[in-house]
């Protein structure tokens, strides 16, 4: 199954069916063991529960599908790409778990009005017209529809991503700071920009809380899995992807330093800081 790059968000459509999607595909299981403490969060505080009709936007490989539908709802996962929806798919026929997944755009899709919860996990930061995208994802909702979803705060709160952003810094041509609200990763890290896109699109009961949890990356005192999954996985990756081969292994060493005094015996230890946002119809 494919989908073909156009409309609004046909940049995020190519990205996430690129060589990004094939490498959160692959290293699922690393990206899941660090997230279990914020997913954990997030689907508590969603609140889901058997009675459920949920749609997963942005679910990629299906991580939360899966939890949600462990609970007995019935969960749809809606996803613009293709090699993370097939592992999404794998995951939940092994499990036998009542889901079912979309390869769309959460943005242009025409939904029906049957879904009790919105919920994502880090989903939704990635449209190119965000009101337009929540807008049309309410005319999913059911009439005590409700909202519920991750998103990270400011990059500088989040030193899993942070210490070794920093340490790349003087090692890159200079560069025009990028738009904070371009998508990507840290677009909603303004609350305030959050609740003015959400208000424009018709949510009401908008409540937006941190959430903060220590991340681990990788499982043992082994620094070269936290350095492979920066090279394969987020903003880093994509940095340094970018360099030339010769400036890369300078690169390298200067992550490792500046990761090293955060190692512990069952992986790297930094800081994840997200909001995690409520609202209702
Ligand atoms: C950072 S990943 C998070 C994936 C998953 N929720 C998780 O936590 O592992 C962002 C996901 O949003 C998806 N995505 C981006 N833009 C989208 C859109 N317009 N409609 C549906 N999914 C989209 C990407 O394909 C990707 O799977």
């Amino acid at each position: 199954m494919s989908i073909d790059a156009t409309g609004p968000n046909a940049d995020q459509i190519e990205f996430w069916n690129g060589d990004a999607g094939e490498s959160w595909a692959r290293n699922q299981q690393v990206v899941d063991a660090m997230m279990t403490p914020l997913s954990s969060a997030a689907v508590s505080g969603s609140g889901a529960g058997s009675e459920d009709r949920i749609l997963d936007i942005g679910c990629g490989c299906g991580s939360t599908t899966i939890n949600l539908a462990e609970l007995g709802a019935r969960v749809t996962g809606i996803d613009v790409s293709g090699p993370m929806l097939a592992i999404a798919r794998q995951r939940a026929e092994v499990l036998k778990l009542d889901t079912d997944f979309i390869l769309a755009d959460a943005l242009t899709y025409s939904f029906d009005s049957e879904y009790s919860l919105l919920f994502s996990r880090f989903g939704v930061m990635f449209f190119a017209d965000p009101i337009a995208a929540f807008r049309n994802l309410a005319g999913g909702l059911n009439q005590n529809g409700r909202l519920c979803f991750l998103c990270w705060r400011p990059a500088r709160e989040n030193t899993w991503i942070s210490v070794p952003m920093a340490a790349t810094s003087t090692h890159l041509p200079p560069s025009e700071p990028p738009d904070p609200r371009a998508p990507g990763p840290f677009a909603f890290a303004d609350k305030d920009y959050i609740k003015e896109i959400l208000d424009s699109a018709g949510y009401k009961g908008i409540e937006i809380n941190p959430v903060d949890e220590t991340l681990t990356i990788g499982d043992s005192d082994d620094i070269d899995q936290a350095l492979l999954f920066y090279e394969r996985i987020g903003p880093l990756s994509r940095v340094i992807a970018e360099l030339q081969e010769s400036v890369r292994a300078t690169v390298r060493d200067a992550v490792r330093e500046a990761v090293a005094p955060h190692m512990t015996e069952n992986g790297l230890s930094l800081d994840g800081a997200c909001w995690l946002v409520h609202a209702t119809r």
